[in-house]
């Protein structure tokens, strides 16, 4: 067990509480909070008010301060006005209480910011973990402890469920009791001055009580520490997130494709793929999806068979099912030949299996049996049209029956279309162990999710090799664009860094005058493509900087000439360096890669189409840094570039491994330069496999 885990379950699983603030006045929360303990089933003789006006409170012996319980008290919620709380948190230290649940709002959420950071001083002084402030408490089914003012408890279950929205989850323990939804733990995090989900995330990560993990958030503040505890935690139990506020694109000063392409949400959805975090996206789907994970095993292979007393459902059911990419077994003659003694002759043996509307338990039992016994079929979906032919409860009997003689090894998820007792008897399934929706889509969806979160946990994760990098050499272009205040490198400065890191660039070199220009040509080779050199020009074209399809050294000294006149015409005062002349890259497919640092996550590398429409055509896919490899392959397999790369009509395959290569070496890049905001490679000529990429035009802008 880690530090974490050993930390918080003071929080979430104390065997001692102590409410400081119980209040007198039924009305109040601090009364509400010990009612609330006692109520919910906690240990009567382990539940210690603190209020120094009240010798009892709803017959429990009161102490002025929690220094006076003569017991140790493992959790103490605190419930008394802001002003008030620095003072009874440091009385928590000295008494070596082991976590705090801050309750009393006033704090950051209306500015006090010093205020709430002094808490987490006097906590982090005393070796105690803080939760909150403004929050509604932690709710533990597992010790029957409701330390909130939820007014139940929630059912027990195994699902945890983590808000960022203390109204909300309130408002939750309502709905999943009216659902029949087990939980083994709600909290709220409130302000999250110190505990949020990262803890939580790896706390519920080890507890041996939660399968799943869900979590409704409105903002995720320790980026990098999330997509490394959420991808860990994620090979061992799901984790089902609903995050809302699709904030605001950020807005940089200096936009590269990349940045402007970036967003925060885009950032979310990036990092919960790497995390292996399902998104959901309202809370009947999270839901939803929670009871599929703690009901049944994960499907061990790809074949889905569908099973339905109605034609209709079933291709409801198809179509879903195609949508999200599931496989539906074509049903083999021999296991044909035993289904159809389970349904008339002009019953359906194909995918969706048609038992048709005359199917009676024994069929629906039969056909069950025999497709959970057979090797080739790894998850059913049992469909059910209330027809006047049978009862629902009768066919709910028969999936339990079946389950049950099979052994529970492979998912199987209902769907009972009806009126109410249909309800009913998805709701009895569900508590059985069967998630039963009310439509087949939610039940293929569920499914989905399944086969998703598999798919997760059996990927590989390939660390990149260390490659060869020439840090000084970067190190020192860079110095040269800070010591003047530069925040645009030049394209020249741009190449030589991404060179430094192994990417390769077109050959190129910079001229003082035309003598070094046809010295540099004649040792490169042409066709050449001649460009200013200037800090003060970001448009070359518009002042005439650029000439392209240089052939010869006559050529390279009167393209010389011209650009010095053009630029000495159209920019007299730009500070002008030099010309740069540079070999011109073989046209080929075009691609961008791209680098943007997100104020949450850090950097996030992008991947897409190139070319000089890439913020039109937006066919582009992010990912966080650390990227593994595997993270580079599914980043380029998300785009439509990756038709193209694979070889779109009759083209050779192109060299996709070089631009993971290249992908990987900007991570790096990123990793070594925190003053790096933003990277275009745009566009990257990316050649038949085996023959490489070559970056073509670079731009690097620094924070
Ligand atoms: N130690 C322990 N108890 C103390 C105390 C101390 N040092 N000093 C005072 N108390 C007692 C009070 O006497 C009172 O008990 P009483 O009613 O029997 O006299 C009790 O603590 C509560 O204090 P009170 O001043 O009456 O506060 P309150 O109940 O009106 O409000 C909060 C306290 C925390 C509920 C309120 O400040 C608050 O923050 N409310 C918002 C909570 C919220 O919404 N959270 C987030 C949800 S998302």
């Amino acid at each position: 067990m880690n530090d974490v885990y050993e930390q918080l379950k003071y929080l979430l699983r104390p065997s001692s509480v102590a409410v400081i603030g119980a209040s007198r006045e039924p009305h109040k929360i601090g009364h509400q909070v010990l009612k609330n303990l006692l109520k919910g089933g906690f240990p009567k003789n382990r539940i210690y008010p603190i209020n120094p006006h009240a010798e009892y409170i709803l017959g429990l012996k009161c102490y002025p301060s929690v220094k006076d319980v003569p017991y140790p008290v493992d959790m103490a919620v605190i419930v008394v006005p802001a002003r008030i709380v620095p003072k009874v948190l440091q009385e928590c230290v000295e008494k070596g209480v082991k976590a705090v649940t801050v309750i009393s709002s006033g704090f950051k959420e209306i500015g006090r910011v010093e205020e709430e950071r002094k808490l987490v001083e006097i906590a982090r002084k005393g070796d105690m973990r803080l939760l909150g402030p403004n929050v509604v408490g932690v709710c533990d089914t597992i010790k029957s402890m409701n330390a909130s003012f939820c007014q139940d408890l929630p059912y027990r279950g195994d699902i945890a469920f983590i808000t960022q929205s203390g109204a909300l989850g309130i408002a939750l323990v309502g709905w999943t009791k009216l659902k029949r939804i087990g939980l083994s733990d709600l909290v709220s995090i409130g302000n999250k001055a110190d505990i949020d989900e990262v803890d939580l995330i790896e706390f519920f990560g080890e507890d041996p009580y939660t399968k799943v993990i869900t979590l409704y958030l409105e903002g995720i503040t320790r980026g990098r520490e999330f997509l490394q505890i959420a991808r860990k935690v994620s090979k061992k139990k799901p984790i089902i997130m609903l995050k809302a506020g699709k904030a605001e694109r950020t807005v940089a000063a200096i936009k590269s494709h990349t940045g402007s392409l970036a967003g925060s949400d885009i950032a979310y959805e990036a990092v919960f793929k790497q995390a292996g975090v399902i998104r959901a996206p309202t809370f009947p789907d999270l839901f939803d999806w929670a009871i599929a994970f703690s009901s049944l095993p994960l499907p061990e292979g790809d074949n889905v068979i569908i099973l339905t007393n109605g034609g209709g459902a079933g291709v409801m059911a198809t179509d879903e099912a195609e949508l999200r990419g599931l496989k539906l077994m074509d049903i083999p003659e021999d296991l044909a030949e035993k289904l159809k003694e389970f349904m008339p002759p002009f019953g359906s043996v194909f995918n969706p299996i048609d038992l048709t509307g005359m199917a009676t338990k024994e069929w629906y039992r039969g056909s069950l049996e025999v497709l959970l016994a057979d090797p080739r079929v790894h998850s059913v979906v049992v469909i059910y049209c209330h027809t006047a032919q049978t009862e629902p409860r009768e066919i709910g009997d028969a999936i339990l029956e079946a389950v049950k003689s099979t052994g529970r090894e492979k998912p199987v998820i209902a769907s009972f279309i009806g009126g109410e007792e249909c309800y009913e008897e998805c709701e009895r399934l569900t508590a059985e162990g069967i998630p039963c929706y009310e439509s087949p889509e939610r039940a293929i969806v569920a499914l989905s999710m399944l086969y998703k979160y598999r798919d997760f946990t059996r990927r590989k994760e390939t660390v990149p090799p260390i490659f060869a990098v020439n840090i000084e050499k970067a190190q020192r272009v860079l110095k040269v664009a800070k010591e003047e205040g530069r925040k645009i490198l030049t394209p020249y400065e741009s190449a030589a860094i991404v060179k430094a890191y192994g990417i390769p660039v077109p050959e190129q070199g910079l001229a003082k005058n035309e003598e070094e220009a046809v010295k540099i040509a004649e040792r490169i080779g042409y066709p050449l493509v001649l460009s200013i050199e200037s800090p003060d020009i970001l448009h070359k074209t518009e002042v005439g900087g650029v000439k392209v399809g240089i052939e010869n050294a006559e050529e390279v000294v009167k393209a010389f000439r011209e650009i010095i006149n053009n630029v000495s015409e159209k920019a007299p005062h730009a500070d002008i360096r030099g010309i740069v002349v540079r070999k011109m890259a073989p046209p080929s497919r075009e691609v961008i890669i791209g680098m943007h640092r997100d104020p949450i996550f850090g950097p996030m590398l992008m991947f897409g189409s190139g070319g000089i429409l890439v913020e039109l055509i937006k066919d582009v896919s992010f990912r966080a840094v650390p990227l593994t490899v595997e993270d580079a392959y599914e980043m380029i397999k998300e785009t439509k570039a990756y038709s193209l790369l694979k070889g779109f009509r009759g083209m050779p395959e192109a060299d996709i491994d070089k631009i993971v290569e290249i992908m990987l070496r900007i991570a790096r890049l990123a990793n070594d330069f925190p003053e790096i905001a933003d990277i275009d490679l745009n566009p990257v000529f990316v050649y038949e496999k085996g023959k490489g990429c070559l970056a073509a035009d670079i731009k690097i802008v620094l924070q």
